[in-house]
């Protein structure tokens, strides 16, 4: 008897992008490329260039790593590929339409924010039924989308804070509404880009001159803007990862964000630059049943949003109201992510690591789920 050696499943691992959160994607890649077995996988790093134009990059992991603060980018040297849209052929092509080695079996994008995080790029591999990680068109859509999100949240009843939402045209043309309907939320407020992502384009706000500035820099990311009532309580954080073997989802130990310093909240410095002023633990320590809570909620809210392979849902926990209301209150939801933090430091691999599932498992649990669930309608 003769055995077949089993082909190694090709993954094109694409990073970058053109959301503000570029940098970020190329570091998660940096974690990813470093941890995928090359004797598992055949591995094909694609980059995503800040204009958006696809290009095979070395696999050298090293290149993407955040060192002494300086922000990674794909190189816009390398050469053009392109993802085929013909369901007949998934092989990578070059501009002029030469196939580039064997068909993609899956793809793992690792790209945070609009174009990459937000179902735009998901809608691409759904036209050539490529099989690929994590939540589809429409999770990821209202995912990335904080108005949205909060609809749906809601509308399954689902514990989300006192928000509004605005677009920019209705500011300049009708601002003492806009600002009527803000300041019943009372200071401080969070003033947020609706679709963005790392804390990027947020202020908290304290009074209403702040506020003219922070919606200013709200709209430089995005039109539509999401301004919150600052809730109380501990920022907490959950990871959903689905099961392989199609059971409910599972979902990781929680870990808690503190930011201890300099920061008035957990902004894009705190996040990325200055990792000193910020405690992240894990677990999170909470009294078992709020743990549990947590955990329940996260389940809810993944489901809520039709979200698939994986996500990280983010809370604010007040654990004397949780007591106060026998548990009926003291949970709020801020936000699910469809593609959270993943280098091997961020929250998302610490909790699953704090759970049992190492990094190189997550990724590769991560590939297992991409490939063995089917293409078009789910
Ligand atoms: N309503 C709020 N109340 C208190 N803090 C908030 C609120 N909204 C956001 N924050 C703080 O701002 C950070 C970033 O906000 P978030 O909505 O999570 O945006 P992003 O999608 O950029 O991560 C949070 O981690 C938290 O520290
Ligand atoms: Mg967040």
């Amino acid at each position: 008897m003769s055995s077949q050696p089993t082909p190694r499943p090709r993954v094109a691992v694409v990073f970058g992008g053109r959301s503000s959160e570029h940098a970020i994607s190329c570091v998660t890649a940096a974690g990813v490329l470093a941890a995928l077995d090359r004797s598992v996988w055949d591995v094909v790093p694609v980059g995503i260039t800040t204009s958006g134009r696809w290009v095979l990059v070395d696999d050298d992991p090293a290149q993407f790593e955040l060192a002494d603060g300086k922000l990674p980018q794909v190189p816009a040297a390398g050469p053009s590929v392109a993802l085929s849209q013909d369901v007949e052929s998934r092989a990578l092509q070059t501009v002029s339409g030469e196939a580039l080695g064997g068909p993609v079996d899956v793809v793992l994008p690792l790209l945070h924010g609009p174009f990459g995080e937000d179902g735009t790029l998901q809608g691409l591999f759904e036209l050539s039924d490529t099989r690929y990680v994590g939540s589809g068109v429409l999770a990821s859509a209202a995912g990335m989308d904080k108005q949205v999100m909060k609809l749906l949240l809601a509308g399954h009843g689902l514990p989300v804070g006192p928000w509004t939402s605005f677009r920019a045209k209705r500011w300049d043309a009708d601002r003492d509404a806009v600002v009527a309907e803000v300041e019943a939320l009372g200071y401080p407020v969070f003033v947020k880009p609706a679709r963005a992502g790392s804390s990027i384009g947020i202020t908290r706000v304290t009074d209403r001159a702040g506020l003219e500035a922070a919606v200013a820099e709200a709209v430089a990311h995005d039109p539509k803007v999401v301004v919150e009532a600052a809730l109380s309580g501990r920022e907490v954080e959950c990871g959903v990862l689905e099961d392989l073997a199609g059971g409910e989802p599972r979902t990781s130990l929680p870990g808690e964000v503190e930011v201890v310093g300099g920061h008035d909240f957990y902004d894009f410095e705190a996040k990325y630059l200055d990792a000193g002023n910020v405690r992240l633990s894990c677990p999170a320590d909470l009294p078992d049943d709020v743990t549990a809570a947590v955990r329940r909620t996260a389940v809810r809210v993944f489901e809520a949003m039709e979200a698939e392979g994986l996500a990280r849902v983010d809370l604010f926990v007040d654990v004397e109201r949780f007591r106060a209301t026998d548990g009926a209150e003291g949970i709020v939801v801020n936000e699910i992510n469809t593609m959270p933090g993943f280098t091997p430091f961020s929250m998302y691999p610490r909790m699953w690591a704090a759970t049992g599932v190492d990094y190189p498992q997550l990724v590769d649990h991560l590939l297992t789920l991409a490939l063995q669930r089917p293409t078009g309608l789910r």
